[in-house]
């Protein structure tokens, strides 16, 4: 107590000011070095900041022929990988929108997947993370020919899921002749509603 009668002394001998009204102007300063101090960005922060722009401005590059297992990894969790997205089969390049689809943005399920069913459903539940659009109604059809044209306006298209690689797009991914495939018909029938594994 002895102690505290001191201090509330000291503050008012040194300070003129009432040991409340000093706590409450030391807590308002300490509340407004907080206010400013997160108005700006940590060198640290910077630096992550840059990268991710340097993330989304690598130009987009054709993979041709890509199993759904493999485009998995493509969901933007290694940030030197493109953040890829697939749309009846077809692959989108959508680094440029990682604020959506990048790890934490509202979208980031969709990434590395197939999001055709989830996208027609406008459904974010897990299961219908799917090419397979079978049973759907004529306008769920319809809101998917919809996000596929959005697709095919604002993004690159960078290659097709196909359920097992050809010996020839093998070829091409080991330093063969870089080609672009032609759709296989395996991949047609499979964007017509049939389950992949
Ligand atoms: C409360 C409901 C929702 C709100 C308020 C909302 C809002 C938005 C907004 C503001 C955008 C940005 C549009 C742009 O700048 O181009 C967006 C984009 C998008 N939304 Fe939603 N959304 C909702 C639900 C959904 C659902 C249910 C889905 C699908 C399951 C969905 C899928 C998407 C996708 C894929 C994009 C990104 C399109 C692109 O890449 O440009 N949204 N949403």
């Amino acid at each position: 107590m002895a102690l505290w009668d001191t201090l509330t002394e000291s503050i008012n001998h040194y300070t003129g000011l009432s040991p409340a009204a000093f706590f409450t102007i030391l807590a308002l300063m300490f509340v407004t070095y907080k206010v400013v101090c997160s108005m700006f960005v940590a060198a640290d922060d910077y630096a992550a900041v840059k990268r991710a722009n340097e993330f989304v401005l690598r130009e987009p590059v054709q993979m041709g022929d890509v199993t759904e297992e493999e485009l998995r990894a493509y969901d933007g969790s290694d940030p030197s990988k493109p953040l890829l997205m697939a749309i009846k089969g077809q692959i989108y390049d959508v680094s440029r929108s990682r604020m959506f689809y990048g790890p934490g943005g509202p979208y980031a399920l969709f990434a590395g997947r197939d999001a055709s069913r989830a996208l027609a459903l406008m459904s974010f539940d897990p299961k219908d993370l799917t090419g397979n659009i079978e049973g759907l109604s004529a306008s769920e059809l319809e809101a998917l020919q919809d996000w596929e044209y959005k697709f095919m306006e604002k993004y690159v298209k960078v290659g097709q899921l196909v359920s097992k690689k050809t010996s020839e797009s093998k070829e091409a991914e080991t330093g063969g002749e870089a080609s672009k495939h032609e759709e296989d018909e395996s991949q047609e029938n499979r964007t017509e509603g049939n389950e992949m594994k």
